[in-house]
């Protein structure tokens, strides 16, 4: 599928052309899109090695889980709002780089990691068997830490 016309429309929008011509906003967005990742990586990270058996061993999972998720999830709704508009402002630039589709993929499968398995398998009431904790756990790292990393990557690839 062709997405060049569609980048192409994203990169010629009235907010993209506000963003590109002002000093100040793109920094400004990029400082709550490192605020957004960090509490979203950060609570996951501590979620994460908890399933792994690392850390808080007072508490149990679900309970870390359950007390960190409203972090996680303000966490991923200001880094993908202000992600959207730091993309917005350099579409063209994010359609030719490599780095730009293996975190979007990364993201796609880190969201559904969290939403569709680990927010379940955390619960309260839900028993899974600690191996499965572990394999989630560790998928859930390679994919948020590949988000970071392709991001980073946008401005040197
Ligand atoms: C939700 C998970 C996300 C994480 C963990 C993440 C992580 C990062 C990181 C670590 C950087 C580099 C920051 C820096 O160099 O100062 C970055 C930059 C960037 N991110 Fe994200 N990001 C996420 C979501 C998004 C989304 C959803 C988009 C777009 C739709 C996006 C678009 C961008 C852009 C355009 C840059 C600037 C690249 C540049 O020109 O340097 N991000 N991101």
């Amino acid at each position: 599928m062709n997405l060049l016309p569609l980048f192409q429309w994203f990169d010629s929008t009235a907010i993209s052309n506000i963003i590109r011509d002002s000093t100040y906003i793109f920094p400004v967005v990029e400082v709550f899109h490192l605020f957004g990742l960090t509490l979203l990586l950060g609570t996951l990270t501590i979620t994460d090695l908890r399933m792994l058996g690392i850390g808080m061993r007072r508490q149990t999972v679900a309970q870390v889980a359950t007390q960190l998720a409203p972090w996680t999830i303000g966490g991923a709704i200001v880094t993908i709002i202000s992600g959207f508009l730091l993309f917005l402002s350099e579409a063209m630039k994010c359609y030719g780089n490599a780095a730009f589709p293996w975190k979007m993929w990364l993201l796609l499968a880190g969201l559904i990691v969290y939403f569709l398995v680990q927010l379940r398998i955390t619960r309260p009431e839900s028993r899974v068997h600690p191996a499965m904790l572990k394999v989630v756990a560790v998928l859930s790292l390679f994919c948020w830490y590949g988000v970071a990393v392709a991001g980073r990557a946008i401005a040197f690839v």
